[in-house]
């Protein structure tokens, strides 16, 4: 059966850019600004963006297109002993997946409140007594919280028909669901800019306090978040780039897909710390306690400031209309992942059905995150797949391209086939710079989680998050050793019959 392909370059550039588009850009990006220095935080994320992020991501593509596979057939094609990379890839955002739907349940539930704006008043206790109804600690699970399980179905729902015809739906869902939130983004930013007090949040957004960058913290934050937000080391981006033609340009697609990623990024912290400076004003809140609300920022935070200003429904409801269909995306790129790879080794299976088992198994993944205790268990698994799971694919990832197949040959490839060239600082990049660098965060996160657990959450439940980085890693190991052996046992077959 010929290969699925993106109906155009448009399509294909929407996709990617959805995947990338997410609740990174809008909730994760600007607290961690205002965590790090503010506008000093922009300078790690751009040269993170530049020497990193970019690079891997033209990999991706590069390494897709060229073998017209998802992760686990790509990866082998680069080298018959790496397939179990792939999985390692794709188990990883299984896990994701299933958490990142939970959080889009919680928007649902969210946006149905926002008409009469339910956590007015009190949203720190609206969001953790009413929505989560969330139990005292993690060691009580509590049973199931069914309003949430209802809106995680829905969500899964909505996932499935977005990717049930493969690159057909998707092209049609991302024609609508890409552009329009970046439209709600600038009417939120001129409701930002017509608000008193607005000027005090940019000022701190803006402002850079440049010492935070003497804080090795900031730079492993930003150097995490760039990979999060380009979606690396899912085994996504190779997916969308085994569906273009073998022809099609890479360089210019990377380049446009991570700048115009960081663009909405910085545009999002220009709402968020806009209405948080109007806000500061309001309940007189020091800003810099507002801006490091973290996680809160988007549940909390965010909603009571909605909440402050004039047509509280209407701009809440917009807000999570945004983040809603900021996250689908995202989404469902985890799914397309899952599903390129499932078909490549099963042709004859239907897409739609592919589509349905997966959707199915990601929506009873989910039930622990909508448990009491979901909350934390999502802390946990956020956690440890975005720091151990991420950064090890990231390394294996380079190496295997940059050392084992080769930075040259794909970079050759890459020019063959690109507008703009990609010069050999692009093979530095990929052999050396990448490796260092998420080597060196890894052993700084590996050494501050042995030293102090994660949150201070009980051994068993750290357990689980180490095992959600440690079997997808053993797995991985288990099939390198295996297809590596195969490898060279055929390879002295062959050199036998040849004496
Ligand atoms: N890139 C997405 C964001 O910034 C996050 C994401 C990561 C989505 C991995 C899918 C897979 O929100």
């Amino acid at each position: 059966m010929a290969r699925q392909r993106w109906s155009s370059r448009t399509v294909f550039l929407l996709a990617a850019l959805g995947s990338a588009l997410g609740l990174g850009n809008v909730w994760r990006f600007p607290y961690l600004a205002g965590k790090y220095g503010g506008g000093a935080f922009l300078v790690p994320y751009l040269i993170a963006l530049v020497i990193v992020g970019t690079p891997l991501l033209m990999l991706e593509f590069a390494v897709g297109q060229k073998m017209q596979r998802g992760a686990i057939g790509s990866f082998r094609r680069l080298h018959p002993g790496f397939g179990g990379l792939g999985l390692f890839a794709l188990l990883t955002s299984f896990v994701i997946c299933a958490y990142y739907v939970v959080v889009m349940a919680w928007c649902i539930i969210y946006f149905l409140a926002s008409f009469d704006v339910k956590w007015s008043g009190d949203a720190k206790s609206y969001f953790f007594q009413n929505v989560l109804q969330i139990s005292d600690s993690v060691n009580q699970i509590g049973g199931i919280n069914w309003p949430i399980l209802l809106a995680l179905l829905v969500s899964w729902i909505a996932i499935y028909f977005c990717v049930w015809k493969g690159t057909k739906s998707v092209g049609n869902v991302v024609m609508y669901s890409v552009p329009l939130p970046v439209i709600l983004l600038g009417i939120l930013l001129i409701r930002a800019v017509t608000l008193p007090g607005f000027m005090d949040g940019w000022e701190m957004y803006l402002n850079p306090v440049w010492s935070a960058l003497l804080d090795p913290e900031v730079w492993t934050a930003a150097f995490s978040q760039t990979f999060y937000a380009l979606s690396l080391a899912f085994g996504i981006m190779i997916a969308y780039g085994s569906y273009k033609g073998d022809e099609d340009d890479i360089a210019k697609d990377s380049w446009i897909t991570a700048l115009v990623n960081t663009g909405i990024s910085l545009l999002a912290g220009l709402v968020v710390f806009g209405i948080l400076g109007y806000m500061a004003g309001q309940t007189e809140t020091p800003l810099s306690e507002l801006a490091a609300s973290g996680p809160g920022l988007a549940f909390v935070v965010f909603p009571e400031a909605l909440s402050l200003m004039p047509f509280p429904g209407f701009f809440s409801a917009l807000f999570f209309v945004m983040l809603l269909s900021l996250a689908i995306d995202s989404a469902f790129s985890l799914v397309e992942a899952l599903n390129a790879a499932i078909l490549d080794k099963y042709p004859h299976l239907k897409l739609a059905k592919v589509s349905f088992w997966v959707c199915l198994a990601g929506f009873i993944a989910g039930i622990i995150f909508t448990t009491r205790a979901g909350l934390y268990f999502l802390d946990i698994a956020d956690h440890f797949a975005t720091y151990y799971n991420l950064m090890l694919v990231g390394i294996f990832q380079a190496i295997l391209a940059g050392w084992v197949y080769g930075a040259e040959k794909l970079r050759r490839y890459i020019n063959e086939v690109s507008d703009w060239s990609v010069g050999k600082w692009w093979n530095a990049s990929i052999k050396f710079v990448i490796p260092a660098v998420l080597v060196a965060l890894l052993a700084t996160q590996f050494t501050t989680d042995i030293r102090t657990p994660y949150e201070g959450y009980p051994a068993w439940a750290l357990g689980i998050g180490w095992a959600i980085a440690l079997v997808p890693l053993i797995i991985f190991l288990i099939f390198v050793v295996k297809d590596w052996s195969s490898v060279s046992n055929q390879h002295s077959l062959a050199s036998e019959r040849e004496r």
